[in-house]
């Protein structure tokens, strides 16, 4: 069911607000746990939709998990065998799941379908398909490239050298696990970095991983070993829609506790220094392998818009629409360049933010790889469309929160493919 919510103007946002666990991580953290030997304890999991889809998944291979809390989740592992699914997967809105999935089932002796909803079935598999197919597994897809997807796994599989032509976590992170079932090393070499949860997480299922530069290399066949409990960092991805709104709005303050800060995901940190906002990165410390630490950001009305360009798309990825909206509400203008892939996203982020900022009275203009924002127009309450995206729904709330009058947004449920509570602590933040 669709929901229109109304959203009103605020003055500014102030308080200390929690983010659900890292999305990415979570997805990682469930894979390799119901995958693993022994018994893994989940603690802060992100309780989106989208890891809810990896779980569903999971569960149709047989996987046998306890939720001990709304965020706490034991999972027993198959120790590298998971059961032959008696049904579809079905991996709903999420990317992550098809993709990160398919790697294991690239290994397993049986037939998967894996299928999504429509905006899933828009996007493309190829990038996992054709590595997948020269390790030796068997692959099938609409028109070759969409959901649905077929896979019929074998053992062991072949261990190749992959370098994907598109910079992607998903992609590396499916290959990385496959070569896990590959009777040798597997390596991916990356065109640029893409955030490395996968990487990290290996070695704490005692799984030794090597890195050279942009190369990752796995020796297989090896099954990762529960390291029994697992605690999973607040979402930066989550958090950057609330500091945003906190730096375009004068007067605000709001500090993330316990949030992610690994340097392939909390660039918007430092975009968001380079545009003049006040950020305070304080009580850093690892958990599993991962850096957290409360991040407080501050507003006063100085944002400048800035360029972007190819380098940092990667680090940014899911940053960039609530990037457009800040420079829109920010002094002088802004080119985003290199961001073509936006475009194979939950939606077409780059016509998705260029349609909703334009109907708010912002200068912008699409390019083919991204956008050209003429920065310091005011923008105005509209009828805005989330186009069934969870980041536009976000990000356009901010917009929203910026504006003067009223907005609805369309569509504004799918927020809970990554972060259910948003509005809720949206509302508690005003002041
Ligand atoms: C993700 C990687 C990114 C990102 C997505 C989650 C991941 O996708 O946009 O939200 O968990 O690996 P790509 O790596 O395909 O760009």
């Amino acid at each position: 069911m669709s929901e229109t919510r109304t959203i009103r103007p605020a003055r500014r946002l102030v308080g200390e607000a929690k983010v659900g666990g890292d999305k990415s991580i979570s997805h990682r953290a469930v894979l390799l746990a119901g995958f693993a030997q022994g018994t893994t304890r989940i603690v802060n999991l992100s309780t989106s939709l989208d890891v809810a889809s990896s779980l569903r998944c999971l569960r149709a291979l047989g996987v046998a998990m306890e939720q001990t809390s709304a965020t706490e989740l034991v999972i027993r592992g198959r120790a590298g065998r998971f059961a032959p699914p008696a049904r579809t997967l079905d991996c709903g809105n999420s990317g992550t799941t098809m993709r990160l999935l398919s790697g294991l089932l690239a290994g397993q002796p049986f037939t998967s379908r894996l299928d999504g909803d429509d905006s899933l079935r828009r996007r493309p598999m190829r990038r996992i398909l054709v590595p997948l197919e020269r390790m030796g597994a068997t692959v099938g897809a609409r028109d070759g490239n969409f959901p649905p997807i077929v896979i019929t796994g074998t053992r062991p599989l072949r261990p190749i050298t992959h370098r994907p032509e598109v910079a992607s976590a998903q992609v590396k992170s499916c290959v990385l696990l496959a070569g896990l079932q590959a009777d040798g090393q597997t390596t991916v070499s990356e065109v640029r970095q893409t955030r490395d949860h996968t990487e990290r997480m290996l070695p704490i299922f005692g799984i030794s991983i090597r890195k050279e530069s942009l190369s990752v290399c796995v020796q297989g066949p090896s099954v990762p070993l529960s390291p029994g409990l697992l605690q999973v960092p607040g979402d930066p991805s989550s958090a950057a829609f609330l500091w945003a709104a906190a730096a375009a709005l004068p007067g605000s303050q709001v500090t993330v506790r316990d949030v992610g800060i690994n340097p392939t995901r909390a660039v918007i940190l430092d975009v968001l220094r380079s545009m003049r906002v006040d950020v305070r990165v304080e009580n850093v410390r690892l958990w599993g392998g991962e850096p957290v630490a409360d991040v407080t950001v501050r507003g006063d009305g100085r944002l400048q818009a800035i360029d972007i360009g190819e380098s940092l798309v990667p680090l940014l990825i899911d940053e960039l629409p609530i990037l457009g909206v800040l420079c829109a509400v920010g002094s002088g203008s802004a080119r985003l360049s290199g961001a073509a892939e936006l475009r194979t996203k939950e939606s077409d982020r780059i016509r998705s933010v260029v349609t909703n900022l334009r109907r708010m009275g912002a200068k912008i203009e699409e390019t083919p790889d991204g956008w050209i924002i003429e920065g310091g127009h005011a923008l105005q309450g509209a009828e805005l469309d989330s186009f069934g995206d969870h980041r536009i729904a976000m990000a356009m709330t901010v917009a929203a929160l910026l504006a003067s009058g009223e907005s609805t947004i369309r569509g504004a449920e799918c927020v809970a493919v990554s972060f259910p509570d948003f509005f809720e602590q949206i509302e508690a933040l005003r002041a």
